[in-house]
Protein backbone atom coordinates (compact mmCIF):
# COMPACT_ATOMS: atom_id res chain seq x y z
CA UNK A 1 0.00 0.00 0.00
CA UNK A 2 1.20 3.20 -0.78
CA UNK A 3 0.20 6.51 0.84
CA UNK A 4 1.02 10.28 0.84
CA UNK A 5 2.72 11.94 3.86
CA UNK A 6 0.97 14.79 5.18
CA UNK A 7 -2.55 14.33 4.88
CA UNK A 8 -3.60 17.49 6.10
CA UNK A 9 -1.42 20.65 5.50
CA UNK A 10 1.12 18.81 3.03
CA UNK A 11 2.43 20.28 -0.49
CA UNK A 12 0.32 17.57 -2.34
CA UNK A 13 2.47 17.22 -5.86
CA UNK A 14 1.00 16.00 -9.51
CA UNK A 15 1.19 12.87 -9.60
CA UNK A 16 1.35 10.60 -13.17
CA UNK A 17 -0.61 7.23 -13.37
CA UNK A 18 2.81 5.20 -14.22
CA UNK A 19 3.83 6.41 -10.47
CA UNK A 20 1.08 5.30 -9.35
CA UNK A 21 0.97 1.91 -11.34
CA UNK A 22 5.18 1.35 -9.90
CA UNK A 23 4.23 2.46 -6.27
CA UNK A 24 1.03 0.29 -6.02
CA UNK A 25 3.48 -2.62 -6.59
CA UNK A 26 5.78 -3.50 -3.66
CA UNK A 27 7.04 -6.51 -5.37
CA UNK A 28 8.23 -4.36 -8.03
CA UNK A 29 9.97 -1.94 -6.13
CA UNK A 30 11.42 -4.60 -3.75
CA UNK A 31 12.85 -6.47 -6.72
CA UNK A 32 13.97 -2.98 -8.24
CA UNK A 33 15.77 -1.99 -5.15
CA UNK A 34 17.17 -5.52 -4.62
CA UNK A 35 18.67 -5.60 -7.52
CA UNK A 36 20.02 -2.44 -8.25
CA UNK A 37 20.62 -0.94 -4.80
CA UNK A 38 19.17 2.01 -3.15
CA UNK A 39 18.21 4.60 -4.23
CA UNK A 40 17.09 3.94 -7.85
CA UNK A 41 16.40 6.89 -10.31
CA UNK A 42 13.02 5.47 -12.54
CA UNK A 43 12.78 7.86 -15.86
CA UNK A 44 9.28 7.30 -17.48
CA UNK A 45 9.97 7.66 -22.08
CA UNK A 46 6.68 8.22 -22.56
CA UNK A 47 5.96 11.06 -20.48
CA UNK A 48 9.24 12.17 -21.88
CA UNK A 49 7.81 12.41 -25.52
CA UNK A 50 4.68 13.75 -24.78
CA UNK A 51 6.57 16.81 -23.28
CA UNK A 52 8.21 16.90 -26.26
CA UNK A 53 5.02 16.92 -28.36
CA UNK A 54 3.72 19.53 -26.44
CA UNK A 55 6.11 22.02 -27.26
CA UNK A 56 6.26 21.03 -31.00
CA UNK A 57 2.07 21.46 -30.98
CA UNK A 58 2.76 25.20 -30.09
CA UNK A 59 5.49 25.76 -33.02
CA UNK A 60 3.34 24.23 -35.72
CA UNK A 61 0.26 26.03 -34.42
CA UNK A 62 2.16 29.24 -35.31
CA UNK A 63 3.52 27.27 -38.34
CA UNK A 64 7.13 28.39 -36.89
CA UNK A 65 10.45 27.05 -38.19
CA UNK A 66 11.85 25.47 -35.05
CA UNK A 67 13.82 22.89 -33.03
CA UNK A 68 13.94 21.82 -29.46
CA UNK A 69 17.16 21.14 -28.10
CA UNK A 70 16.90 19.05 -24.97
CA UNK A 71 19.29 20.44 -21.99
CA UNK A 72 20.70 17.23 -20.99
CA UNK A 73 22.58 18.82 -17.79
CA UNK A 74 19.51 18.65 -15.94
CA UNK A 75 19.45 14.77 -16.19
CA UNK A 76 22.92 12.47 -16.98
CA UNK A 77 20.43 9.56 -18.16
CA UNK A 78 21.56 8.23 -21.85
CA UNK A 79 18.09 6.55 -22.01
CA UNK A 80 16.67 10.39 -22.52
CA UNK A 81 19.35 11.90 -24.87
CA UNK A 82 18.03 8.43 -27.26
CA UNK A 83 14.90 9.30 -26.86
CA UNK A 84 14.96 12.69 -27.80
CA UNK A 85 17.22 11.94 -30.84
CA UNK A 86 14.61 9.22 -31.74
CA UNK A 87 11.82 11.78 -31.21
CA UNK A 88 13.19 14.51 -33.90
CA UNK A 89 14.69 16.93 -31.31
CA UNK A 90 18.35 17.64 -30.61
CA UNK A 91 20.16 17.62 -27.57
CA UNK A 92 22.25 20.82 -25.84
CA UNK A 93 25.41 19.64 -24.59
CA UNK A 94 27.71 21.57 -21.91
CA UNK A 95 30.74 19.62 -21.30
CA UNK A 96 32.92 17.56 -23.52
CA UNK A 97 31.61 14.40 -22.42
CA UNK A 98 28.23 15.65 -23.01
CA UNK A 99 29.00 16.43 -26.20
CA UNK A 100 30.74 13.17 -26.96
CA UNK A 101 28.83 11.02 -25.48
CA UNK A 102 25.63 12.21 -27.49
CA UNK A 103 27.63 11.68 -30.48
CA UNK A 104 28.17 8.44 -29.53
CA UNK A 105 24.38 7.85 -28.93
CA UNK A 106 23.72 9.01 -32.58
CA UNK A 107 24.07 12.84 -32.51
CA UNK A 108 25.08 14.63 -34.93
CA UNK A 109 25.94 18.35 -36.33
CA UNK A 110 22.72 18.87 -37.32
CA UNK A 111 21.28 17.79 -34.10
CA UNK A 112 23.11 19.09 -31.35
CA UNK A 113 24.31 22.01 -29.89
CA UNK A 114 27.54 23.06 -27.53
CA UNK A 115 26.90 25.73 -25.10
CA UNK A 116 29.37 25.10 -22.33
CA UNK A 117 29.96 27.84 -19.77
CA UNK A 118 33.76 26.83 -20.26
CA UNK A 119 35.24 25.65 -23.44
CA UNK A 120 38.10 24.05 -23.93
CA UNK A 121 40.81 23.39 -26.49
CA UNK A 122 39.30 19.32 -26.84
CA UNK A 123 35.80 20.31 -27.37
CA UNK A 124 36.20 23.05 -29.82
CA UNK A 125 37.93 20.49 -31.81
CA UNK A 126 35.41 17.71 -30.99
CA UNK A 127 32.37 20.31 -32.05
CA UNK A 128 34.01 21.77 -35.66
CA UNK A 129 35.05 18.07 -36.66
CA UNK A 130 31.56 17.47 -36.18
CA UNK A 131 30.17 20.08 -37.64
CA UNK A 132 27.85 20.81 -34.24
CA UNK A 133 27.29 24.56 -33.66
CA UNK A 134 29.07 26.35 -31.11
CA UNK A 135 27.22 29.06 -28.65
CA UNK A 136 30.06 31.64 -28.46
CA UNK A 137 30.27 33.14 -25.13
CA UNK A 138 33.37 35.90 -25.29
CA UNK A 139 36.03 37.16 -27.51
CA UNK A 140 38.90 34.67 -26.27
CA UNK A 141 36.29 31.67 -27.60
CA UNK A 142 35.72 33.49 -31.02
CA UNK A 143 39.68 33.51 -31.02
CA UNK A 144 40.14 29.95 -29.76
CA UNK A 145 37.31 29.06 -32.10
CA UNK A 146 38.84 30.69 -35.57
CA UNK A 147 42.38 29.14 -35.02
CA UNK A 148 41.46 25.24 -34.34
CA UNK A 149 38.83 25.96 -37.56
CA UNK A 150 41.97 27.17 -39.07
CA UNK A 151 43.71 24.44 -38.30
CA UNK A 152 41.73 22.19 -39.04
CA UNK A 153 40.82 23.53 -42.29
CA UNK A 154 37.20 23.95 -41.36
CA UNK A 155 34.71 26.83 -40.81
CA UNK A 156 33.22 26.40 -37.21
CA UNK A 157 29.22 27.02 -37.43
CA UNK A 158 28.90 29.18 -33.74
CA UNK A 159 25.80 31.33 -32.77
CA UNK A 160 26.70 34.53 -30.10
CA UNK A 161 25.11 34.73 -26.67
CA UNK A 162 23.43 37.42 -26.04
CA UNK A 163 22.59 39.12 -22.57
CA UNK A 164 22.10 43.16 -20.96
CA UNK A 165 18.85 43.00 -22.72
CA UNK A 166 16.94 46.59 -21.30
CA UNK A 167 13.70 45.21 -19.79
CA UNK A 168 10.95 48.01 -18.32
CA UNK A 169 14.07 50.40 -18.21
CA UNK A 170 16.66 47.69 -16.23
CA UNK A 171 19.22 46.15 -17.65
CA UNK A 172 19.24 42.19 -17.41
CA UNK A 173 22.71 41.45 -15.70
CA UNK A 174 24.67 38.17 -16.85
CA UNK A 175 28.00 36.84 -16.64
CA UNK A 176 27.06 34.86 -19.75
CA UNK A 177 27.81 36.58 -23.47
CA UNK A 178 28.21 39.88 -25.03
CA UNK A 179 26.16 43.04 -24.20
CA UNK A 180 23.51 43.69 -26.29
CA UNK A 181 24.42 47.39 -26.67
CA UNK A 182 28.34 46.41 -28.28
CA UNK A 183 27.50 43.01 -29.59
CA UNK A 184 26.69 44.06 -33.42
CA UNK A 185 29.40 46.36 -33.36
CA UNK A 186 31.66 43.61 -32.19
CA UNK A 187 30.25 40.88 -34.84
CA UNK A 188 30.72 43.76 -38.21
CA UNK A 189 34.05 44.27 -37.34
CA UNK A 190 35.41 40.99 -36.60
CA UNK A 191 33.15 38.08 -37.91
CA UNK A 192 33.12 37.11 -41.29
CA UNK A 193 34.90 36.43 -44.43
CA UNK A 194 38.42 38.70 -44.49
CA UNK A 195 38.01 39.74 -41.03
CA UNK A 196 40.01 38.32 -37.57
CA UNK A 197 37.90 35.33 -37.42
CA UNK A 198 37.24 34.58 -40.69
CA UNK A 199 36.87 30.88 -39.85
CA UNK A 200 33.39 31.47 -37.58
CA UNK A 201 30.02 31.22 -39.36
CA UNK A 202 27.48 33.49 -37.60
CA UNK A 203 24.59 31.49 -38.20
CA UNK A 204 22.49 32.39 -34.44
CA UNK A 205 21.70 34.62 -31.52
CA UNK A 206 21.47 33.04 -28.13
CA UNK A 207 20.02 33.38 -24.69
CA UNK A 208 19.49 31.90 -21.96
CA UNK A 209 18.22 33.90 -18.54
CA UNK A 210 17.90 33.46 -15.63
CA UNK A 211 15.08 33.56 -13.60
CA UNK A 212 11.28 32.83 -14.85
CA UNK A 213 9.83 36.14 -16.10
CA UNK A 214 8.14 35.80 -19.70
CA UNK A 215 8.18 39.39 -20.38
CA UNK A 216 12.38 39.39 -20.08
CA UNK A 217 11.89 36.13 -22.62
CA UNK A 218 10.11 37.99 -24.81
CA UNK A 219 11.66 41.09 -24.89
CA UNK A 220 14.82 39.38 -25.15
CA UNK A 221 13.69 37.73 -28.01
CA UNK A 222 12.08 40.40 -29.87
CA UNK A 223 15.38 42.62 -29.26
CA UNK A 224 17.43 39.16 -30.87
CA UNK A 225 14.78 39.17 -34.00
CA UNK A 226 16.10 43.21 -34.52
CA UNK A 227 19.28 42.92 -33.94
CA UNK A 228 19.15 39.56 -36.47
CA UNK A 229 17.70 41.86 -39.46
CA UNK A 230 20.17 44.60 -38.66
CA UNK A 231 22.72 41.83 -39.24
CA UNK A 232 21.10 40.48 -42.25
CA UNK A 233 21.29 43.98 -43.57
CA UNK A 234 24.90 43.77 -43.14
CA UNK A 235 25.58 40.84 -44.92
CA UNK A 236 25.38 38.25 -42.27
CA UNK A 237 23.12 35.42 -42.52
CA UNK A 238 21.09 34.40 -39.48
CA UNK A 239 19.12 31.40 -39.58
CA UNK A 240 18.08 31.06 -35.85
CA UNK A 241 17.25 32.55 -32.86
CA UNK A 242 17.95 30.41 -29.62
CA UNK A 243 16.01 31.63 -26.43
CA UNK A 244 17.39 28.88 -24.06
CA UNK A 245 15.68 27.41 -21.31
CA UNK A 246 13.83 28.36 -17.78
CA UNK A 247 10.39 27.42 -18.86
CA UNK A 248 8.51 26.72 -15.62
CA UNK A 249 7.12 23.96 -14.50
CA UNK A 250 3.88 22.96 -12.13
CA UNK A 251 4.93 20.42 -9.56
CA UNK A 252 1.68 21.17 -7.04
CA UNK A 253 -1.71 20.39 -7.00
CA UNK A 254 -3.14 23.41 -5.08
CA UNK A 255 -2.14 26.68 -4.86
CA UNK A 256 -3.88 27.11 -2.06
CA UNK A 257 -1.04 24.71 -0.65
CA UNK A 258 1.60 26.31 -1.71
CA UNK A 259 0.32 29.88 0.13
CA UNK A 260 -0.56 28.49 3.08
CA UNK A 261 3.05 26.91 3.13
CA UNK A 262 4.99 30.59 2.44
CA UNK A 263 2.47 31.76 5.18
CA UNK A 264 3.18 29.51 7.96
CA UNK A 265 7.01 29.19 7.59
CA UNK A 266 6.80 33.32 7.37
CA UNK A 267 5.28 32.68 10.61
CA UNK A 268 7.84 30.05 12.07
CA UNK A 269 10.71 32.31 11.29
CA UNK A 270 8.78 35.46 12.64
CA UNK A 271 7.72 33.56 16.03
CA UNK A 272 10.61 30.22 16.37
CA UNK A 273 7.43 28.39 16.38
CA UNK A 274 5.80 25.91 14.34
CA UNK A 275 7.93 23.36 14.00
CA UNK A 276 7.76 23.11 10.28
CA UNK A 277 11.28 22.54 9.21
CA UNK A 278 14.08 20.95 10.68
CA UNK A 279 15.80 23.24 13.39
CA UNK A 280 13.37 25.91 12.32
CA UNK A 281 15.17 26.37 9.13
CA UNK A 282 13.46 29.19 7.35
CA UNK A 283 14.66 27.90 3.56
CA UNK A 284 15.57 31.38 2.78
CA UNK A 285 13.71 33.54 4.91
CA UNK A 286 15.58 35.33 7.99
CA UNK A 287 14.51 37.15 10.98
CA UNK A 288 16.14 40.79 10.55
CA UNK A 289 15.42 43.27 13.47
CA UNK A 290 12.13 41.70 13.98
CA UNK A 291 11.31 41.48 10.31
CA UNK A 292 11.05 38.63 8.37
CA UNK A 293 13.33 39.48 5.32
CA UNK A 294 15.00 37.88 2.26
CA UNK A 295 12.86 35.45 0.21
CA UNK A 296 11.90 32.16 -0.15
CA UNK A 297 15.05 30.20 -1.77
CA UNK A 298 13.32 27.31 -3.01
CA UNK A 299 11.78 26.48 -7.00
CA UNK A 300 8.38 28.20 -7.28
CA UNK A 301 7.05 25.05 -6.89
CA UNK A 302 3.09 25.99 -7.87
CA UNK A 303 3.00 27.92 -11.12
CA UNK A 304 -0.28 28.43 -13.40
CA UNK A 305 1.68 29.59 -15.85
CA UNK A 306 3.63 27.02 -17.26
CA UNK A 307 4.86 24.85 -20.15
CA UNK A 308 3.08 25.22 -23.32
CA UNK A 309 1.53 28.39 -22.30
CA UNK A 310 4.43 30.06 -20.79
CA UNK A 311 5.99 29.54 -24.37
CA UNK A 312 3.45 31.06 -25.99
CA UNK A 313 3.76 33.97 -23.98
CA UNK A 314 7.02 34.32 -24.88
CA UNK A 315 6.23 33.69 -28.26
CA UNK A 316 3.14 36.75 -28.49
CA UNK A 317 5.26 38.92 -27.26
CA UNK A 318 4.55 42.50 -29.12
CA UNK A 319 7.70 44.77 -30.51
CA UNK A 320 7.26 47.99 -28.77
CA UNK A 321 8.45 49.25 -32.00
CA UNK A 322 5.37 48.26 -34.57
CA UNK A 323 3.16 45.87 -32.26
CA UNK A 324 3.73 42.77 -34.18
CA UNK A 325 3.78 39.56 -31.94
CA UNK A 326 7.68 37.61 -32.17
CA UNK A 327 6.11 34.81 -33.47
CA UNK A 328 4.55 36.70 -36.36
CA UNK A 329 8.32 38.32 -36.67
CA UNK A 330 10.07 35.00 -36.59
CA UNK A 331 7.92 33.85 -39.34
CA UNK A 332 7.64 36.99 -41.47
CA UNK A 333 11.81 36.63 -41.44
CA UNK A 334 12.16 32.76 -41.64
CA UNK A 335 14.18 32.51 -38.35
CA UNK A 336 14.50 29.16 -36.71
CA UNK A 337 12.89 29.53 -33.45
CA UNK A 338 14.89 27.15 -30.96
CA UNK A 339 15.15 26.22 -27.29
CA UNK A 340 17.09 23.94 -24.86
CA UNK A 341 14.18 23.17 -21.99
CA UNK A 342 16.08 20.90 -19.37
CA UNK A 343 13.48 20.94 -16.44
CA UNK A 344 10.05 21.48 -18.75
CA UNK A 345 10.85 18.29 -20.73
CA UNK A 346 11.50 16.30 -17.74
CA UNK A 347 7.82 16.78 -16.21
CA UNK A 348 6.55 13.90 -14.62
CA UNK A 349 9.25 12.22 -15.86
CA UNK A 350 11.05 10.51 -13.11
CA UNK A 351 11.06 9.41 -9.43
CA UNK A 352 13.30 8.42 -6.97
CA UNK A 353 13.01 5.78 -4.38
CA UNK A 354 14.97 4.71 -1.48
CA UNK A 355 14.83 2.14 1.36
CA UNK A 356 14.36 2.57 4.81
CA UNK A 357 17.43 1.66 6.73
CA UNK A 358 16.23 2.32 10.66
CA UNK A 359 14.42 4.49 12.74
CA UNK A 360 15.06 6.68 15.73
CA UNK A 361 14.47 9.20 18.34
CA UNK A 362 16.72 12.02 18.79
CA UNK A 363 17.49 13.80 22.00
CA UNK A 364 14.55 16.73 21.18
CA UNK A 365 12.40 13.62 20.87
CA UNK A 366 11.93 13.60 16.84
CA UNK A 367 11.45 10.70 14.86
CA UNK A 368 14.07 9.86 12.20
CA UNK A 369 13.67 7.78 9.80
CA UNK A 370 17.20 7.20 7.79
CA UNK A 371 16.88 6.28 4.49
CA UNK A 372 19.57 3.96 2.05
CA UNK A 373 20.77 7.53 -0.07
CA UNK A 374 22.33 10.35 0.85
CA UNK A 375 21.26 14.47 -0.08
CA UNK A 376 23.26 14.61 -2.96
CA UNK A 377 21.05 12.09 -4.62
CA UNK A 378 18.30 14.49 -4.08
CA UNK A 379 19.28 18.00 -4.30
CA UNK A 380 19.25 20.67 -6.44
CA UNK A 381 20.15 24.77 -6.00
CA UNK A 382 16.28 24.96 -4.32
CA UNK A 383 16.85 25.06 -0.55
CA UNK A 384 14.29 22.57 -0.39
CA UNK A 385 12.37 19.94 -2.36
CA UNK A 386 8.81 21.15 -1.92
CA UNK A 387 7.04 17.97 -2.39
CA UNK A 388 5.10 15.33 0.26
CA UNK A 389 6.94 12.39 -0.49
CA UNK A 390 5.19 8.69 -0.67
CA UNK A 391 5.47 5.78 1.77
CA UNK A 392 5.29 2.14 0.20
CA UNK A 393 4.39 0.10 3.29
CA UNK A 394 5.13 -3.16 3.42
CA UNK A 395 2.75 -4.59 6.31
CA UNK A 396 -0.37 -3.41 5.77
CA UNK A 397 -1.72 -4.62 8.44
CA UNK A 398 -0.68 -2.57 11.41
CA UNK A 399 -2.62 -0.32 13.01
CA UNK A 400 -1.96 3.32 12.25
CA UNK A 401 -0.76 5.74 14.98
CA UNK A 402 -0.14 8.91 13.09
CA UNK A 403 3.65 10.06 14.08
CA UNK A 404 5.89 13.21 12.38
CA UNK A 405 9.51 12.68 10.86
CA UNK A 406 12.47 13.70 9.44
CA UNK A 407 13.67 11.75 6.62
CA UNK A 408 18.12 11.71 7.06
CA UNK A 409 20.51 10.53 4.91
CA UNK A 410 23.82 8.40 4.56
CA UNK A 411 26.69 11.30 5.15
CA UNK A 412 28.33 12.14 8.34
CA UNK A 413 27.48 16.07 7.90
CA UNK A 414 24.37 17.45 10.29
CA UNK A 415 22.68 18.17 7.44
CA UNK A 416 21.93 15.68 5.27
CA UNK A 417 18.30 15.61 6.26
CA UNK A 418 16.82 15.17 3.18
CA UNK A 419 13.89 17.00 3.28
CA UNK A 420 13.81 19.76 5.78
CA UNK A 421 10.48 19.61 6.04
CA UNK A 422 8.70 17.71 8.46
CA UNK A 423 6.28 14.57 7.33
CA UNK A 424 3.26 13.29 9.04
CA UNK A 425 2.65 9.92 8.33
CA UNK A 426 -0.16 7.56 9.22
CA UNK A 427 2.40 5.39 11.35
CA UNK A 428 5.98 4.77 11.20
CA UNK A 429 8.01 3.27 8.80
CA UNK A 430 9.33 -0.35 9.52
CA UNK A 431 12.98 -1.21 7.88
CA UNK A 432 12.80 -2.26 4.38
CA UNK A 433 9.80 -0.02 3.46
CA UNK A 434 10.44 2.61 0.26
CA UNK A 435 10.06 5.68 0.34
CA UNK A 436 9.21 7.54 -3.29
CA UNK A 437 9.85 10.77 -4.52
CA UNK A 438 8.08 11.97 -7.58
CA UNK A 439 9.16 14.27 -10.02
CA UNK A 440 12.84 14.47 -9.55
CA UNK A 441 14.29 14.10 -12.95
CA UNK A 442 15.13 17.51 -13.35
CA UNK A 443 17.86 18.59 -12.09
CA UNK A 444 17.18 16.80 -8.45
CA UNK A 445 18.83 13.23 -9.44
CA UNK A 446 21.80 14.03 -10.79
CA UNK A 447 23.25 17.47 -10.77
CA UNK A 448 25.22 17.77 -7.47
CA UNK A 449 25.44 13.91 -7.10
CA UNK A 450 28.85 12.58 -5.50
CA UNK A 451 30.48 9.65 -4.30
CA UNK A 452 31.38 10.67 -1.06
CA UNK A 453 32.34 8.12 1.29
CA UNK A 454 32.63 5.86 -2.09
CA UNK A 455 29.22 5.62 -2.42
CA UNK A 456 27.93 4.38 -5.31
CA UNK A 457 26.29 6.67 -7.74
CA UNK A 458 22.28 5.69 -7.70
CA UNK A 459 21.34 3.22 -10.87
CA UNK A 460 19.23 4.67 -13.57
CA UNK A 461 16.81 2.88 -14.94
CA UNK A 462 14.30 3.88 -17.92
CA UNK A 463 10.97 2.22 -18.82
CA UNK A 464 7.62 2.22 -21.48
CA UNK A 465 4.31 1.72 -20.96
CA UNK A 466 3.86 -1.86 -20.30
CA UNK A 467 0.67 -3.39 -18.37
CA UNK A 468 2.35 -5.72 -16.13
CA UNK A 469 5.90 -4.34 -14.97
CA UNK A 470 8.72 -6.49 -13.94
CA UNK A 471 12.32 -5.90 -13.72
CA UNK A 472 13.35 -6.45 -16.67
CA UNK A 473 11.59 -3.93 -18.31
CA UNK A 474 13.64 -1.22 -17.04
CA UNK A 475 16.61 -0.64 -19.06
CA UNK A 476 19.62 0.34 -16.62
CA UNK A 477 21.15 3.06 -18.25
CA UNK A 478 25.10 1.52 -17.32
CA UNK A 479 23.94 -1.08 -20.06
CA UNK A 480 23.35 1.85 -22.78
C1 LIG B 1 22.39 27.74 -21.82
C2 LIG B 1 21.32 26.95 -21.14
N1 LIG B 1 20.35 26.38 -21.88
C3 LIG B 1 19.38 25.65 -21.31
C4 LIG B 1 19.31 25.47 -19.94
C5 LIG B 1 18.19 24.63 -19.37
O1 LIG B 1 17.36 25.35 -18.53
P1 LIG B 1 16.06 24.69 -17.89
O2 LIG B 1 16.42 23.36 -17.38
O3 LIG B 1 15.64 25.64 -16.84
O4 LIG B 1 15.05 24.59 -18.99
C6 LIG B 1 20.29 26.06 -19.13
C7 LIG B 1 20.24 25.88 -17.67
O5 LIG B 1 21.05 26.30 -16.92
C8 LIG B 1 21.33 26.81 -19.75
O6 LIG B 1 22.29 27.39 -19.01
Amino acid sequence: MYIKGNKTNGLTPIVSNWMEQVMDDEGLIKDLIDTYGSPVNLHHLDTFEKNIEDFRDVFESYDLNYQIYYARKANKSKSLVKKALASGIGVDTASFRELEQSLQLGGTGQSLVLTSAIKTREQFVKAIIAGVPVVIDNDDECQLANEIATELGKTAVVGIRISGFEVEGEKLYSRFGFDISEVQQFIDKYIGVGKKYEQLDISGLHFHLDGYSTKQRGKSLSDCIHLANELDENDHNISFIDIGGGILINYLESEREWTEFDKKLKKQVATGEGNLTFSNNGLGYELINGKVERSLKTYPYFNKLNGADFLREVLEFRDPRNNETNASRLKANNYQIRIEPGRSLLKQVGMTVARVAHRKKDAKGQWLVGLEMNMSQMMSSSEDFLLDPYLIYTDNNSEDAEVEVFFTGAYCLERDVLLKRKISLPRLPQIGDHVAFVNTAGYMMHFFETEAHLFNLSANLSFSDSVNLSVSDFIDDEKL
